[in-house]
């Protein structure tokens, strides 16, 4: 994998070489696992030569690794180690491909060889699996299980609101399990998006609520459970205050989740995406819990990561879930 095309005939043929549905369906199987021309016939349902063919294209554009074993040629895509333009349009393609049903028969074809590569009844057919089981965990239930999982150890009929809500990320977290779920945001065009998505998903157990936390509560005096504020206090004048009007929705004994980023010298955040807070520390979060009489009883740091954007390469920093409880004397 070498050089980024610059010149505009590279570019001209880049994009020639995607607008192909078999080459997108190649990439993402390869982007999963490493295959053989033989098993991406097989999952594709193509002949070879015609897989042969669109291989060839994708390795004109840097765009496939290969490793050989004896007389096996196997390929795969390191996402990472892609030419530049592809790294950088690579996230988009994978949101396009991950939310598109018509790739699911590829996924099940693609379980079906990763199993066929490993008979049963060899008495090591695990042992021989383990390298490959994320891959086919993944394909075979996908990311949502966990949160399946979490989810139902939640009490039922819980009023979960969350301030900020943007495009319901929470929402999707707690779903139906919730008796109640509200979903605040001052910006009406994320409510219908958040609005859509719920709809999309089943979820019928959804208020939504077009309000600004800095100026006043948004929710009814001890109504909530739980109140979620993720991703939001960085873009507010006075997080203090927007917490406390948040914080005035929860009943006795209600759970205050925030997450946000860790204090952090990141300009491109305020520049980019019109942050007013380089994030908060935990003695400053401890602070606003203890103003507002919340035991302060969990802390966690996400670690930061660096990410790709616009063809320059930014640190992302630390993130933190703190919860606080409304005690309930
Ligand atoms: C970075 S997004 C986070 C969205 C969501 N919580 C998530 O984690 O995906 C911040 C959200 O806060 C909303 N927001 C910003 N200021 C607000 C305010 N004063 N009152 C209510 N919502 C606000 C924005 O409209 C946006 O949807």
């Amino acid at each position: 994998m070498a050089n980024t095309p610059t010149q505009p005939r590279d570019l001209t043929r880049f994009f020639r070489t995607l607008s192909d549905e078999t080459r997108l369906r190649v990439l993402r199987l390869l982007a999963r696992e490493e295959l053989t021309v033989n098993e991406l016939a097989t999952i594709t349902q193509l002949a070879q030569p015609r897989i042969s063919n669109h291989l060839k294209i994708l390795r004109e554009e840097d765009l496939l690794a290969e490793r050989r074993d004896g007389s096996w040629r196997h390929y795969r895509v390191e996402p990472t180690n892609l030419p530049e333009l592809a790294r950088t349009i690579w996230p988009s393609l994978k949101v396009a491909w991950d939310n598109d049903p018509r790739f699911q028969a590829d996924d099940k074809r693609l379980a079906e060889v990763l199993i066929s590569r490993h008979p049963v009844g060899n008495g090591s057919f695990f042992d021989q699996l383990a390298n490959q089981w994320d891959t086919l965990r993944d394909v075979l239930y996908g990311e949502n299980l966990g949160r399946v999982v979490l989810r139902s150890l939640l009490p039922p009929d819980l009023t979960v609101a969350d301030i900020g809500t943007g495009t319901g990320y929470v929402l999707h977290l707690f779903g139906n399990r919730a008796g109640r779920l509200i979903a605040v945001d001052n910006s009406e065009a994320m409510l219908n998006v958040a609005r859509e998505k719920a709809r999309a998903a089943g979820l019928d157990n959804v208020e939504f609520k077009l309000a600004d936390v800095t100026t006043a509560p948004p929710l009814e005096p001890q109504s909530a459970d739980v109140i979620t504020i993720i991703q939001v206090l960085h873009h507010l004048p006075d997080p203090r205050e927007a917490l406390a009007n948040a914080a005035a929705g929860l009943k006795p004994g209600g759970v205050l989740i925030v997450s946000d980023f860790l204090e952090h010298q990141q300009t491109w955040l305020r520049d980019r995406l019109h942050h007013k807070w380089l994030g908060f520390t935990r003695t400053k979060t401890s602070q606003w819990f203890s103003d507002l009489r919340l035991d302060f009883s969990h802390w966690e740091v996400l670690p930061g990561r660096t990410h790709e954007w616009e063809g320059q390469r930014l640190m992302v920093p630390d993130a933190f879930i703190a919860v606080a409880r409304l005690p309930k004397g």
